[in-house]
């Protein structure tokens, strides 16, 4: 039975940080931001609102919008590089919050590629008959981890959260192909540095501003378009998907210049390509999710559409996917 995605939600904090605003506090241009990158404004969750809140409001609304209950889900996997707490994890917070069974429940580390190494791990489970329905949220409150003084990192990510309810679909429905890999040498060109265990919290690690994003962007910038555009054309191949065929793509929303050049390599033309990052900025493993609940509600997603997504992170990590709705 093929995994599919039966519901829909997501969920961003209500503070909007527009490119206008960044410029009365550091030295950029909302020229800079748009032209680079394909941003205007992010959400920045206000302090009281956890991340494992913002998986809650997601996730009730897409169990809502399966025409389910919460006591129907088997699973919870937490997709995040910002988790609440380092233990326990995001899942756990938000177990409770949205009224979860005593059912399993975890957090991914895969970064940006989080919710399509979440939608293969849901599909295994489903398909060996552990889950009949797996609730898969990418969430992020990236606005914690950034350096507010440093232009290169912080005018890129927002905050938000995105669901699906994956269950069982009919024949030719659901996930048709998926990819997915990392390459774990290339680590230092995007992470965080301390709040680890190999860099515990200390005065140190504060003064020399190691709690936040550390990026070499241009270096990201390159394997992001490599790898994306790699995995979308094999992940087509596998599924038998010709690029003519694919109704929507929905990459990770990491800068408009990455997806361009990944559809553009994959032979997709952009009025195929669904873009939220002007309104999220880089949302990491919320990205797919969130762009897909918007898509649907904005009519351009429907029953039966092919949908191909990529995406590529911190890790390295990447995945692709071909799947139907
Ligand atoms: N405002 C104004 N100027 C800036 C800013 C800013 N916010 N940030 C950097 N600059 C300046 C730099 O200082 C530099 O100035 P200089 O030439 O005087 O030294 C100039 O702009 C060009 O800097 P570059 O880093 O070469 O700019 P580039 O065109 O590479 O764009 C960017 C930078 C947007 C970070 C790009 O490299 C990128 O998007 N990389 C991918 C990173 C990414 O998306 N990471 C997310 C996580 S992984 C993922 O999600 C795929």
């Amino acid at each position: 039975m093929p995994a599919k995605i039966i519901g829909l939600g997501r969920a961003v904090p209500d503070p909007v940080l527009t490119n206008r605003d960044l410029e009365q506090r550091i030295d950029t241009s909302d020229e800079w931001i748009r032209t680079r990158t394909g941003i205007s404004e992010r959400h920045v969750a206000p302090e009281g609102v956890d991340n494992s809140d913002l998986v809650a409001d997601a996730s009730r609304r897409a169990i809502e919008d399966a025409g389910l209950t919460a006591d129907q889900i088997d699973v919870l996997i937490v997709a995040t590089a910002t988790p609440d707490t380092v233990f326990p994890s995001t899942a756990c917070w938000a177990q409770p919050k949205i009224g979860l069974r005593e059912i399993p429940v975890f957090d991914i580390s895969a970064a940006c590629s989080g919710f399509l190494y979440g939608y293969a791990l849901a599909a295994s489970l489903i398909d060996s008959g552990r889950a009949r329905h797996v609730l898969v949220c990418g969430a992020e409150v990236l606005s914690r981890v950034l350096d507010w003084n440093d232009r290169s990192t912080c005018v890129l990510f927002g905050d938000g959260a995105g669901a699906a309810v994956i269950g069982p679909g009919a024949e030719g429905d659901g996930l048709l192909a998926h990819t997915w890999g990392a390459d774990g040498r290339l680590a230092e060109l995007l992470y965080q540095p301390a709040g680890g265990t190999r860099k515990p919290a200390s005065h140190e690690t504060v003064d020399e501003r190691l709690h936040s994003v550390h990026m070499q962007g241009n270096e990201v910038f390159k394997h992001a378009v490599r790898t994306m555009s790699q995995a979308s054309l094999s992940v087509l191949e596998q599924a038998g998907v010709r690029a003519e065929e694919v109704d929507l793509f929905i990459p990770h929303q990491a800068n408009i210049r990455i997806m361009k050049a990944a559809a553009d390599r994959a032979g997709i033309p952009m009025d195929r390509c669904y873009l939220v990052i002007q309104r999220y900025g880089n949302v990491s493993a919320a990205s797919i999710p969130m762009a897909l609940a918007d898509a649907r509600a904005e009519g351009r997603l429907e029953p039966g559409m092919t949908v191909l997504s990529a995406a590529f992170g911190a890790g390295f990590t990447w995945a692709a996917a071909v799947y139907r709705l």
